[in-house]
């Protein structure tokens, strides 16, 4: 073996322990795992669901505790928290104080992009021990189906297919240019003084601006007035969208959903028969989500019913939700192709030609791993090899040369925001080394 290639291997094997301690460091309680110390000092729902995929490789029972904690703070009507206060701890805003949320333990008021049925389904593949599988399956099932539920029914009344997002924070994609014009109509009039904490840790420039902090607190603080309901809040917010990424990524649970179901039979079947229900209707409405001039997929406004002009990342969702025609796929490949002549690294969060494009501020261009590893997924399950594997090395190499940062600059490579991330090392030992 050449000496180059043995550095090489060393090299990986090195990058794989230290993301296992990553995992490890960032685990509290034995029970989940916050993001980053400092900076996420909680349970984060999505973060969890990746996390947990991580866990899965070289510690299955943790894997499993990490969803039960998880749904652990699901709340009586179905919905599972963004953030989950399990310990109190004051180095992050904002905390209960502000949202005074929560049933069994304290929560946030919003959810998360529903990535725990693809969790939970990559468990069940996964785990060698069968027996631990069915019988947390099992129980997990229910909980999973009432979140989906919960979506289906109070973020989409009409029962159109399309489920709504009623804030930034909810779509795990806090400062996307997408969200610009909705929050200029938010109005900010009784906001409450506060003081952010996160811009104390991280370089503010790599962080959403006041302006935005203002809005995304001004809808939390009318989410509260209104006692967190769901119908109430549906028919007053002026932030009300249909997210191109939790919509796909809710397709995609479904789909997962429904394999467990017919695979673990919970029931008598009904679950089951919902659950293709809803896929039915999410296919048939994710046509109002493509845009024949940008030839892309896009989110909704609900409020004004116009498509939201910006194209990013979660544009290539839909590959992961399976719901992607032939014609559409080579029209998005095209965009890939077009976008990896102006950038070094892919998939940028927002499409490097827009002249928002910041490529070191949070969701307003730098990638994301956890997103490369969606719709690397996507586009294999798609037929698309080539761009799969480019995303799957391009991660890789971020992760080689920058660590497990949060997220990195799709130029220079650069790793930013929190350090030693727990869903960034997750998709390491995912991809096992890549
Ligand atoms: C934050 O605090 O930046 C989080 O993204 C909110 O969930």
């Amino acid at each position: 073996m050449s000496q180059q290639l043995e550095d090489m291997k060393s090299d990986t094997a090195a990058l794989h322990e230290k993301a296992k301690q990553t995992l490890i460091q960032n685990s509290r309680m034995n029970a989940y795992t916050i993001p980053s110390k400092n900076l996420y000092p909680f349970q984060w729902n999505w973060d969890s669901c990746f996390t947990a995929m991580g866990w899965l490789q070289f510690d299955e029972e943790r894997a499993w505790k990490e969803m039960e904690t998880l749904f652990s703070g699901q709340w009586k009507n179905g919905m599972v928290p963004h953030i989950i206060f399990h310990e109190m701890v004051d180095s992050y805003f904002p905390g209960t104080a502000v949202w005074r949320a929560g049933e069994k333990v304290d929560s946030s008021g919003i959810s998360q992009p529903p990535v725990a049925a693809t969790s939970v389904r990559y468990l069940c593949d996964k785990a060698q021990d069968k027996e631990m599988v069915k019988a947390k399956v099992m129980a997990l099932l229910p909980q999973i189906f009432e979140s989906h539920q919960w979506w289906h029914n109070d973020r989409d009344p009409e029962h159109k297919g399309l489920v709504a997002t009623f804030h930034p924070w909810e779509t795990g994609r806090d400062n996307s240019a997408e969200w610009d014009e909705a929050l200029e109509n938010v109005c900010t009039a009784r906001l409450e003084e506060y003081r952010r904490l996160d811009v104390t840790l991280i370089d503010p420039e790599h962080r959403p601006s006041n302006y935005e902090y203002d809005r995304y607190l001004s809808l939390v603080q009318l989410f509260r007035d209104h006692d967190y309901d769901q119908k109430k809040i549906h028919d007053i917010t002026v932030f009300k969208i249909a997210d191109v990424g939790i919509n796909s990524i809710l397709l995609r649970a479904n789909r997962d959903l429904l394999v467990m179901l017919e695979e673990f039979k919970p029931d008598d079947g009904w679950m089951a028969e919902t659950v293709k229900g809803w896929i039915e209707r999410q296919e048939k409405a994710f046509s109002r989500l493509w845009n024949e001039e940008t030839k892309a997929f896009h989110c909704l406004d609900l409020v004004s019913g116009e498509l939201i002009k910006e194209v990013t990342s979660a544009a290539f969702l839909p590959f992961f939700a399976a719901v992607v025609s032939k014609e559409q796929g080579k029209h998005l490949v095209a965009h890939l192709d077009k976008w990896s002549e102006v950038i070094e690294y892919a998939v940028p969060s927002l499409d490097p030609y827009d002249e928002k494009l910041d490529e070191k501020r949070y969701w307003r261009g730098p990638v994301w791993a956890i997103v490369n590893y969606m719709i690397a997924d996507g586009l294999q399950l798609f037929g698309e090899q080539e761009w799969s594997e480019r995303i799957r090395n391009d991660t890789g190499k971020l992760m080689q040369q920058h660590g497990f940062a949060e997220y990195y600059d799709p130029k220079t490579g650069e790793g930013l925001g929190g350090i030693d991330f727990s869903w960034t090392a997750a998709i390491w030992l995912i991809w096992a080394g890549l």
